[in-house]
């Protein structure tokens, strides 16, 4: 078994630098020997030339935030996803702000039209060029890979991979009022953490799995923003909201998606290194690599 791990060191989806730092750190706190140590060969590609694909000029399109730069990233990084999710490899994509998802998506479903996507994250990010008030790209990605969106000259090439009744949320707690009319109008499952506290995350995630892959037997991808956990458990990242997922929860989930033995791919988004104060980084990167390990199966005995 083999895992390629592809850095993603990107922030142009949202405003705050330093989100482009969080694949390096965690790499630094030792993320590569810890899951060799578990038996996988590791390949690693770090992406170092993203800097080169930021154009020259890149003004608001349809009130989105360089859109170029974003779109030229997303699209190099979604076909290196796909060519190692084609060669039988679980994809471990470490971020980045969430407007990477736009690749790793892509990549993952070019492969596996019919797998599912588990999002997992306080935010919905599905927001259009028409309702988003940031423009930030962060919060728009799964408008896009749904093909809810419609149509956007920088965004042709993301294709509608990603059938609504194939995805789910987790976590939720900061959904835009757009965002909610979105959901409802596509009936897209979502569990907020209301429904967390009302079920217990252990329904949840049977609950969640019952409607993406009812018969268990679809491959699954999990994208994992770290603001989806409490900011008192992962507080660097750039859009933290109190009430989030516990340690624990956090965890469970990533090692009842590998314990089924489909996962496919895993994305570890939104660390950001450059907030928060020095131990509260090191909580965070710690948290986010040990996220990937349960990824990858890491305490199940
Ligand atoms: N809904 C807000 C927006 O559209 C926040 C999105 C936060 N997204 C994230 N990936 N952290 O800007
Ligand atoms: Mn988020
Ligand atoms: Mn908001
Ligand atoms: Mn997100």
């Amino acid at each position: 078994k083999t895992v390629s791990i592809v850095g993603v060191p990107f922030s142009g989806g949202q405003p705050r630098g330093g989100v482009e730092e969080g694949p390096l750190r965690l790499v630094e706190f030792g993320l590569l020997n810890q899951i060799q140590e578990m038996g996988w060969k590791v390949d690693y590609e770090g992406n170092n030339n993203i800097s080169s694909l930021r154009p020259n000029q890149d003004p608001d399109v349809l009130n989105l935030k360089q859109p170029k730069y974003v779109s030229n990233v997303t699209h190099a990084v979604a076909k290196q996803i796909e060519e190692r999710a084609r060669q039988n490899k679980f994809v471990l994509t470490l971020g980045g702000d969430h407007s990477v998802a736009l690749a790793t998506v892509t990549g993952v479903f070019s492969v596996y039209p019919n797998a599912c996507l588990i999002w997992v994250d306080a935010h919905a990010d599905i927001n259009t060029p028409a309702t988003t008030d940031s423009g930030n790209i962060h919060g728009c990605p799964v408008s896009f890979l749904t093909g809810i969106a419609g149509s956007h000259p920088d965004f042709a090439w993301v294709k509608p991979l990603l059938k609504t009744n194939r995805l789910v949320y987790i976590g939720l707690r900061d959904v835009d009022a757009a965002e909610k009319k979105i959901l409802r109008d596509y009936k897209i499952k979502a569990f907020s953490m209301h429904h967390v506290d009302r079920y217990g995350i252990g329904n949840i995630v049977e609950m969640a799995l019952d409607h993406v892959n009812p018969k268990r037997d679809l491959p699954i991808h999990l994208t994992f923003d770290v603001d989806a956990l409490d900011p008192s458990v992962a507080p660097s990242t750039g859009t933290p909201v109190r009430g989030g997922l516990t340690f624990r929860e956090g965890h469970y989930i990533c090692e009842a998606l590998a314990e089924t033995g489909l996962l496919v791919a895993a994305d570890i988004m939104e660390v950001n290194p450059a907030l928060e104060s020095e131990m509260e980084v090191f909580q965070t990167i710690q948290v986010g690599c040990s996220l990937a390990r349960c990824c990858l199966g890491e305490s199940l005995l």
